[in-house]
């Protein structure tokens, strides 16, 4: 896939269905009683990896593309899947998973592709085992595959040394079938998609701080579910409409709960024009129009508690900080390092090759903003969110601006290319 200079986006785009919240619909609704109805559920591979995983352990799950219906059996009505359970690409689906198998009655193997199997696990094995799991890495290496033999839990109260909404929610997965109540403590907020849906599910989930509390639940109850669309999936059109000059996008349908929205945040510190209208909520989760128009952007400072609400969507700030006057700092970000890929260093390489004044840290990087970009060949390393960033970042430069890769976009967002040709008119070359 290749892309050139764009002379301005103009009209609008929708925003597909936040791959977090589809997520936890299928899994919660899969364990609570009666159907769940889902409008707007992600097709993207990795939601697609769930609802396969729930489907295996004998949860009828209809998807009707637009509307998912999952026809939950309660909290003890999952049955021991024929095979190993395959995550995909999944961080998500492998670490909420594992909180609800470690307290089943059967044994079971998560697995997943070769990016999953390098990815850390020991931050969910630790807090399970500790509520009394029987969790391993078959490996030994503390990676998938995950060995688990479910059983009896009881509750703990866990501090985590990451920010991650991933350990927080497979702990208060657990949690709903421990004895006692169970607490997790964050340094700083992660999302909060995971509270939000539960309580709406009816399970008796509380936030005291940076720490969220759960009490074990005898049942859920099915519900209705209107996914907004991804704020991570969105920041690329958001990011695109600032930095290409000549631009005015509007972005429907996207969600804004505070634990996801740092972006606009941070956007807006870089002088970002956004403005958000027809502000609502659906399932309890914020949700906006976005509209955007090109800014003379400069640099700012990311940190701190800012990072978990936006960090899904710094590879793209970071390529956008590269258009922006003077420096930008991004630190607290070490979590980049092991995400679909180590986002840090491939930025750094991948900017630096596009010709960006950019230097690696140990927790983020330094951007010193104002270079022209050029073209350059971009290996995505088949991770979503470094193909999305530099198909933008193309947008911006000299010359041609070649994706390797391109087609895993299909993890999050597989209508990327065609709504981002929409907006434009001289790009992509397809
Ligand atoms: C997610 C949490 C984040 C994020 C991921 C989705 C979730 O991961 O990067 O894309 O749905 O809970 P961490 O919890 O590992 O930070």
């Amino acid at each position: 896939m290749k892309f050139t200079r764009a002379r301005g986006l103009q009209g609008e785009v929708t925003i597909p269905g936040d791959k977090s919240i589809s997520h936890r619909s299928v899994m919660f609704g899969s364990i609570a009683n009666g159907a769940t109805e889902i409008s707007n559920y992600l097709q993207g591979a990795d939601c697609l990896s769930t609802i396969s995983c729930f489907q295996k352990m004998g949860i009828d799950i209809e998807n009707k593309g637009d509307r998912v219906i999952v026809r939950g059996k309660g909290l003890r009505g999952l049955k021991r899947p024929d095979t190993v359970l395959d995550c995909g690409n999944s961080g998500t689906t492998t670490r909420l998973i594992s909180g609800i198998l470690s307290a089943q009655n059967f044994d079971v193997v998560l697995t997943g592709d070769d990016s999953i199997k390098k990815r850390p696990m020991n931050r969910i094995i630790e807090p399970l085992t500790l509520m009394g799991a029987h969790i391993r890495s078959a490996a030994g290496n503390g990676c998938a595959p995950l060995e688990i033999t479910g059983g009896p839990l009881h509750g703990i109260h866990y501090t985590s040394k990451v920010a991650s909404a991933q350990v927080k929610s497979a702990i208060l997965l657990a949690g709903l079938y421990a004895e006692g109540e169970t607490r997790v403590t964050e340094p700083y907020v992660s999302r909060n998609h995971s509270e939000i849906m539960l309580r709406h599910f009816g399970a008796d989930v509380r936030t005291e701080g940076t720490t969220a509390v759960i009490k074990p639940a005898s049942y859920l109850d099915g519900r209705q579910i209107q996914v907004p669309g991804d704020i991570s999936s969105a920041a690329y059109f958001i990011c695109a409409g600032l930095m290409v000059p000549g631009s005015k996008i509007l972005i429907r349908n996207v969600g804004v709960n505070p634990t996801r929205a740092g972006i606009l945040k941070a956007a807006k510190d870089m002088g970002g024009d956004i403005t958000l209208l027809n502000e609502r909520s659906g399932s309890g989760e914020p949700t906006a129009d976005i509209l955007v128009r090109s800014s003379s952007l400069r640099g700012t400072v990311i940190e701190g508690a800012l990072i978990p609400t936006l960090i899904d969507e710094l590879p793209m700030i970071a390529a956008m900080a590269c258009v922006a006057d003077g420096e930008t700092v991004i630190r607290d970000a070490a979590e980049l390092k092991v995400k679909e890929s180590n986002r840090l260093e491939v930025m750094v390489r991948c900017l630096s090759s596009m010709g960006a004044d950019v230097t690696e840290t140990e927790d983020g990087m330094i951007i010193r903003g104002g270079r022209p970009l050029r073209g350059a060949v971009i290996d995505s390393r088949l991770d979503h969110r470094i193909a999305m960033t530099f198909a933008v970042a193309g947008l911006c430069a000299d010359g041609e601006t070649q994706i390797l890769g391109a087609q895993c976009v299909n993890i999050s967002y597989p209508e990327f290319y065609r709504d981002l040709a929409k907006l434009t008119e001289t790009s992509p070359i397809l």
